[in-house]
């Protein structure tokens, strides 16, 4: 259990919270909600000890073990992936010391219940981290969490940010600490691992505070929510669209007492007026003053203030922003695409989407210039200046430089007056730019990112997943600023109406059926819905064609069957008719899977892990099929 009594907390002039309180259970399980910067991950270091309110206090139950995976990654040593997850420093001697300690005092006749009950626990945490048992979960974990057995042995050094942060998280999930504290935990994970992530969690025996922008991932799992608002801390039961009802009835009965103490205001302050001069009522003019004196003004919340800015006018450049011509893109074995060959022309705005895993981000780095192809030719239109936001863009800031020293790097050349100008419109005004970038928020460092991105002019706009860490308002404000844009944007989001009030051009990227096979790109015409249209459509028909065994199977690649010479089917010929309607069923499967795994980015993630499941059977079956295809071909 962990109580926080009247704590408030501020840097420098900036309030966080004041006389908060809080309350976490052995069963909570909680979401903390509020905008970039009110103070959420602040709390969750408050409530770890790392840091310490101004006044106030928190009291923690004894015993009581906490897990925490930051917002950011932290710094891990050298080693396996395995052996990382599977240190757990002193815990074991910690538990043991403990467990005979107490035996100790059992042995001197101690009956505290207390003792008893911290014995107990003792006990079960000692039996988690049972030899056997624990190298049997940790694998577990380590698979959920995207690996595979032949990665356990290999070098953290190997691994990207992201797959880092998967074995942070893996440890902690494995010691089962009796509170973890997530903040953002489904930034870093693709689709695949967020689903079993949120299974996981759904079956965690106990308490979870968890801070995320995912309103689906969020509704799925908690209880309670703690919002942050105006240097207040509001406790709800019930889930986010539970506690946006009881927010309106709240700011309702707030609307209403304020109108009531108006009124008694402009009450008294009448009769004042009135009566003043009066000597005959002085004395109860005199006492009004006081009354109204007295009164404790009710304050209304203010609405939040908001980012605020345009792109610069955009240099004129050429007609073609960029041609691809047979680019492959190869790491190691892995082949991500070949002969991929595109044009883009200029004031397209380009969403590419496709399942996880497709390559997308790949996609972008070539186009951004940030990677280059294994061969192929790229050519980028005449004046074309790139303008690139990675997906971990927020991550690339120097955290040594306050927020103007960053700017001013980026744009050696623009006077500090309109860099501090460009920073206001990002709220780091007055004393804000004089933060370190290491003690940013995520959503603010991601704020500066984009600032970055303002200073150098640019007409090509390549963006990878540009609203992760922002909070709705500033996503709001990119989204019209992105609309007002003149040049060209290539985006990555899976933020579907983002992209459907944003882009009028689709590229799909179509994840290769058989493994190993390249990803291809298929440009579409036409707005984002278009395409959502088009698609029901062609999977529509697909469908009619697969059911309907007798149409000539023009749109599969698979070569048709050679009547033999005398016009009859034999029995291999039938089979092989028969196999091959079995494809063409589960390859019109797997693109409706796909289609409906685009559609549902943003929906609710067990019916997207369902989808996951049954697109992996089915190809399992494919494959199968298409082998017994060929050797009935042989
Ligand atoms: N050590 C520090 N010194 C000065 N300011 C700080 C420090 N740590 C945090 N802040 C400031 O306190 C505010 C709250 O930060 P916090 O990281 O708690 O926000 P958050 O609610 O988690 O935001 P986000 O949604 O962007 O992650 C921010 O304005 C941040 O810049
Ligand atoms: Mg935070």
């Amino acid at each position: 259990m962990i109580q926080a009594h009247s704590i408030s907390k501020q840097y420098g002039s900036k309030v966080l919270f004041e006389n908060a309180n809080v309350f976490i259970g052995d069963q909570t399980r909680a979401a903390i909600v509020g905008p970039n910067g009110s103070g959420k991950s602040t709390l969750v270091r408050l409530i770890l000890n790392q840091e310490h309110p101004d006044s106030g206090r928190i009291i923690r139950s004894q015993n009581w073990e906490l897990g925490h995976l930051a917002q950011e990654l932290p710094t891990l040593e050298e080693g396996s992936i395995f052996s990382t997850v599977m240190n757990f420093g002193d815990r074991v001697e910690t538990l043991k010391k403990t467990k005979h300690a107490l035996e100790d005092a059992f042995a001197k006749g101690s009956q505290d219940p207390k003792d008893l009950e911290a014995y107990e626990k003792v006990f079960t945490a000692l039996e988690r981290f049972d030899e056997f048992r624990i190298e049997a979960r940790a694998k577990e974990i380590l698979m959920g969490m995207g690996f595979k057995s032949s990665d356990f042995s290999r070098s953290l050094s190997e691994f990207s940010g992201g797959w880092l942060m998967r074995v942070v998280f893996s440890r902690i999930l494995l010691v089962e600490p009796d509170l973890i504290l997530l903040d953002e935990p489904t930034n870093h994970l693709d689709l695949e691992t967020v689903l079993w992530l949120e299974q996981f969690l759904k079956n965690y025996p106990k308490a979870m505070l968890i801070i995320s922008h995912d309103t689906a991932f969020l509704n799925s799992l908690v209880e309670e929510v703690i919002e942050i608002d105006q240097k207040k801390i509001f406790q709800y039961r019930g889930n986010l669209q539970a506690q946006a009802i009881q927010k309106q009835a709240r700011l309702e009965f707030l609307q209403a007492q304020y109108q009531n103490q108006q009124t008694k205001i402009e009450q008294l302050q009448e009769f004042i007026d009135r009566n003043r001069a009066k000597a005959s009522k002085a004395t109860q003019a005199q006492s009004r003053v006081k009354q109204l004196e007295k009164i404790k003004k009710i304050e209304l919340p203010k609405t939040n203030s908001t980012i605020e800015f345009r792109f610069p006018p955009t240099p004129a450049g050429g007609k073609e922003v960029i041609t691809l011509k047979n680019v492959k893109v190869q790491f190691g074995e892995k082949q991500i695409f070949e002969k991929l060959n595109w044009t883009l022309s200029k004031g397209t705005k380009v969403i590419v989407t496709g399942v996880n895993g497709a390559g997308k981000t790949t996609l972008l780095k070539v186009l951004s210039g940030q990677l280059q192809p294994s061969s192929g030719e790229i050519k980028w239109g005449h004046q074309v200046q790139v303008g690139y936001y990675a997906q971990h863009q927020s991550e690339t800031l120097d955290l040594k430089k306050t927020v103007l020293e960053e700017l001013e790097e980026t744009a050696p050349h623009l006077p500090v007056s309109q860099i501090r100008g460009i920073a206001g419109a990002f709220l780091f005004s007055g004393d804000a730019v004089e933060k370190k970038c290491s003690v940013l928020s995520g959503g603010e460092k991601a704020r500066v990112a984009l600032a970055k991105l303002l200073l150098v002019p640019s007409n090509f706009l390549i963006l990878d997943e540009p609203t992760n860490h922002l909070d709705k308002d500033s996503r709001d404000v990119l989204l019209q600023a992105l609309q007002e844009y003149p040049g060209t944007i290539c985006l990555v989001t899976h933020d579907r109406d983002f992209a459907a009030s944003l882009v009028n051009c689709v590229l799909e990227i179509h994840l290769g059926i058989q493994k190993n096979e390249p990803s291809q790109i298929i440009p579409l015409l036409g707005s984002y819905e278009d395409y959502l249209q088009k698609k029901l459509k062609e999977i529509a028909s697909q469908e009619a064609k697969s059911k309907n065994l007798s149409l000539p199977k023009v749109e599969t690649q698979k070569p048709s069957i050679q009547k033999n010479k005398n016009g009859k089917k034999n029995t291999q010929e039938k089979k092989q008719l028969s196999l091959e309607q079995e494809i063409i069923k589960l390859e019109t499967k797997i693109k409706e899977l796909d289609f409906l795994l685009i559609e549902k980015a943003s929906s609710h993630h067990s019916e997207i892990a369902q989808l996951m499941k049954e697109r992996e059977k089915i190809q399992e079956i494919l494959q199968q099929k298409e082998k017994d295809w060929e050797t009935l071909l042989k």
